[in-house]
Parts: C-alpha cells; structure tokens; sequence
C-alpha cells in the first residue's frame, strides 16, 4: 500500500463541485453525489471533510445528524455516509485519514455515538462493532454485519436500544 500525504480540511464553498465529481466517480453513479447536496441543502450535514492531496480534492466524507428511535426518549446519534476517494487513490489511506478526522472531530464536539452502513471488513478497523449488539435495528434489511455503531464516549452506545432513523434527505423512513 503507499501513502500519500493527505490533508483533511472542512469542505469550502468553493469544492461542491469537486466533490460531487469524487462522490461520481468513487460509486460510478450520481445517487451518492446527490445525497450530499440534499443533505447540504436542508441543513442536516453535521461535518464534511475533504481530503486534498497532489493539489486535489481526492477523498470527501459526510456525517449527518440521526437519531435511534426506541420506546423511551430517542438518543441522537451521528450517521456516517457517504465516504468516497476516487479510484486512482483507493488502498492509500485516504478514506481511512477522513473517517479517523471525522470521527475525531465530533468527540471533540461532543458527539456521543456513530452508526454507519457499510462493509464489514472496513469500519471495524476504527472502532465500530455490529449495532445490534446494543439492540439498534436497522430500518432496512441490511446484512447485520453491515450494520456499524461506534460508541465515542464509554457507555454511550448502551441504552440506546431502538431504530435507526436517518435524516430525511436519504429517503429511508
Ligand atoms: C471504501 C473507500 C472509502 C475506502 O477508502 P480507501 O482510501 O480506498 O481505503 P484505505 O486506503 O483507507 O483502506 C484500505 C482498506 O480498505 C479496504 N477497502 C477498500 N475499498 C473497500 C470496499 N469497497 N469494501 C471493503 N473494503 C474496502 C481495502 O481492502 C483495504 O483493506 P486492508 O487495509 O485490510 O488491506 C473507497 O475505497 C471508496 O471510495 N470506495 C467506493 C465507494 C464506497 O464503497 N464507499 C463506502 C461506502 S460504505
């Protein structure tokens, strides 16, 4: 694997296109791309990062605000999603420096809990275990392994036993 030197900084105005272009071409297809903008739009995006290397934007990640909904009161939560480098920088680190900034930054915020949808093999790797093991469903029929929460403060996971409900723009309900 090599390594880049990879700076992660907060998306600017100025980079909407160049990450709509990293979202584009990391999933071969708009969806992705799409989604950031409606999350942009209706004031649910949380922490965008871009990740900038060679002079280029090569790398973008996006947390929402979610919450799991359960019978008592509802825990906010922080929803990953999309994470993307383009394919010429895959397997060098990039969406790893994103997703350990990212995760770092909302500690420091005060986040409490991540929940992410996605590889197995991937996320496991900073932390995340499957979230049905602290009784969190999700609303989709999704491979439990896929099914990712990360506790950011000890404990925060517990208690939070309920559905996932992500933020309106992704079109889950
Ligand atoms: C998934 C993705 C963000 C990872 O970023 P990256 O910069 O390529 O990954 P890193 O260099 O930080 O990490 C490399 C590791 O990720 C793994 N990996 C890369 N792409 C993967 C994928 N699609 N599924 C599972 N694991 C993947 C590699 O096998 C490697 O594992 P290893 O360290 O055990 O050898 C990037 O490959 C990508 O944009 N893929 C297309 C879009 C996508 O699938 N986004 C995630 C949706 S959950």
């Amino acid at each position: 694997m090599t390594s880049y030197a990879v700076t992660i900084r907060e998306e600017q105005p100025g980079d909407r296109a160049a990450v709509r272009r990293v979202n584009e071409a990391a999933f071969g297809q708009p969806d992705e791309a799409d989604l950031v903008e409606r999350l942009a739009g209706d004031g649910a995006g949380l922490l965008s990062l871009v990740a900038e290397a060679g002079g280029g934007i090569v790398g973008h990640i996006l947390f929402s605000r979610a919450e799991i909904a359960g019978a008592a009161e509802a825990c906010p939560a922080v929803a990953l999603a999309p994470v993307a480098v383009l394919p010429a920088h895959q397997n060098s680190g990039v969406g790893s420096a994103l997703v350990r900034e990212g995760l770092k930054r909302l500690k420091d915020a005060g986040h409490a809990r991540v929940i992410v949808l996605g590889h197995p093999s991937y996320y496991p790797r900073f932390g995340f275990e499957p979230a049905g093991n602290y009784g969190i469903r999700c609303p989709l029929d999704a491979p439990p392994e896929a099914f990712m929460a990360l506790a950011l403060a000890p404990g925060a996971l517990d208690g939070c036993a309920g559905t996932m409900r992500w933020a309106e723009a992704f079109g889950i309900s």
